[in-house]
């Protein structure tokens, strides 16, 4: 197996298109706020029938976007789960606000409106369900939460962009809805990410958030009488602005998000079909109103004791298999904090088996055979 290639679990798809446009926008005008932000938003907008999208430079900077936009701030608690990448907690904390892990489903590892509503007490603003592995949550139970308990749902959809639940896609789907271009993600700009919404106050919240609080609109100025110059800081903000170059790299993607999620779908199915008789692992269950992403095809070893010995031998075997995740509140900087073993034990079982296995559009068939002779051989070997 020495001479095969390494397969990673997932990594961008980046053809002659996409680098003709970053070059495009080299040889112009604009490197950072340019035509190509306004483009990229127009396309995100069109895509996912959001009424605004605004792009910033990261997925971490979009959550910590949706979240001022949406007021979090001290002595306010956010309800989110686990099974996530640490972002969506540490914006929580940046804001001064305070997190609860609310327990996953123990098949799927999408947090459950029950399991949220436990939580949600009058210090909640938000909740923050992750579509975790591109499968979006179930939004009907969460939206009908949000409203009963008068909080905000933010959707951290940085796996499932181009996804749809009951037919309406990411980005309609919770009140803010936050997504992430990092290079493994639906799509990729290098680093980058957006928030979409329908409301109009929110989107302008965001939009000044990504620019240090700035307002240029003179219709929105304080001093109607100001000279064609000016700017007024009207809210705390950072430089979370998308450049034009990045810009560039993401709508040309965006072109091809369909076709890349399509084949996204055939190598699940390929999975499903050709892993199904393994013994000693549990493949990905998808709900029946829903179309997902497949951003991380994750399987499940039956005996934890024996993922560890699994994992070791695909990577040896040349398979760049990774965790997604190790629960966020088990991380030492939130064990400090007070959260221990057992807060979510669905979250934790699931992660404690979880090993998410090559899937990204250039993964070829003959690839594929590759990576389910080798988890075949090696499940038999140790399982
Ligand atoms: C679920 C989730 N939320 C947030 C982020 C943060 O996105 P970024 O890496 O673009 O800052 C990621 C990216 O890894 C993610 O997977």
């Amino acid at each position: 197996m020495a001479d095969q290639p390494f397969l990673p679990y997932g990594r961008q798809s980046v053809d002659a298109d996409d680098i003709e446009a970053v070059l495009q926008v080299l040889r112009g005008d604009w490197l950072t706020t340019g035509p190509a932000v306004d483009a990229f938003e127009s396309g995100l907008s069109s895509f996912t029938h959001a009424r605004h999208a605004r792009v910033v430079n990261s997925g971490t900077a979009a959550l910590h976007a949706a979240y001022a936009a949406a007021g979090l701030g001290k002595g306010h608690t956010i309800v989110t789960s686990p099974l996530t990448f640490v972002a969506t907690a540490h914006c929580a904390l940046w804001m001064g606000a305070d997190v609860r892990f609310a327990d996953v489903d123990p098949t799927t590892g999408l947090i459950g409106a029950d399991s949220a509503a436990a939580l949600v007490d009058s210090s909640t603003r938000l909740i923050v369900p992750i579509d975790y592995a591109g499968h979006p949550c179930d939004y009907t139970a969460l939206r009908a939460l949000a409203e009963k308990t008068g909080t905000t749902l933010v959707a951290d959809a940085a796996h499932s962009l181009g996804a749809t639940y009951e037919g309406d896609p990411v980005g309609t789907l919770a009140h803010l809805t936050a997504t992430s271009f990092h290079p493994v993600k639906p799509i990729t700009s290098a680093e980058g990410g957006a928030v979409l919404t329908d409301d109009p106050e929110l989107d302008r919240r965001i939009a000044q958030f990504r620019n240090h609080g700035m307002e240029r609109d003179p219709g929105r100025l304080r001093d109607q009488d100001a000279g064609a110059w000016a700017y007024e800081v009207q809210a705390l903000g950072l430089n979370y602005r998308m450049p034009d170059v990045l810009c560039a790299l993401g709508l040309s993607q965006l072109g091809k998000l369909e076709s890349f999620i399509a084949r996204r779908q055939e190598l699940a199915a390929r999975y499903a079909r050709d892993l199904e008789d393994v013994g000693g692992i549990d493949l990905p269950p998808t709900a029946a109103n829903t179309t997902p992403g497949w951003h991380i095809y994750v399987i499940r070893v039956q005996d934890a004791g024996r993922r560890r010995a699994l994992f070791d031998r695909l990577r040896a075997d040349g398979l760049g298999v990774q965790v997604h995740y190790d629960p966020v509140h088990l991380h030492p900087f939130y064990a400090d904090r007070g959260h221990r073993a057992g807060e979510c034990p669905n979250a934790e079982d699931f992660s404690s088996r979880a090993i998410s296995i090559p899937l990204y559009p250039a993964l070829a068939d003959g690839d594929v055979d590759r990576v389910v002779a080798t988890i075949r051989a090696a499940a038999a070997d140790l399982l």
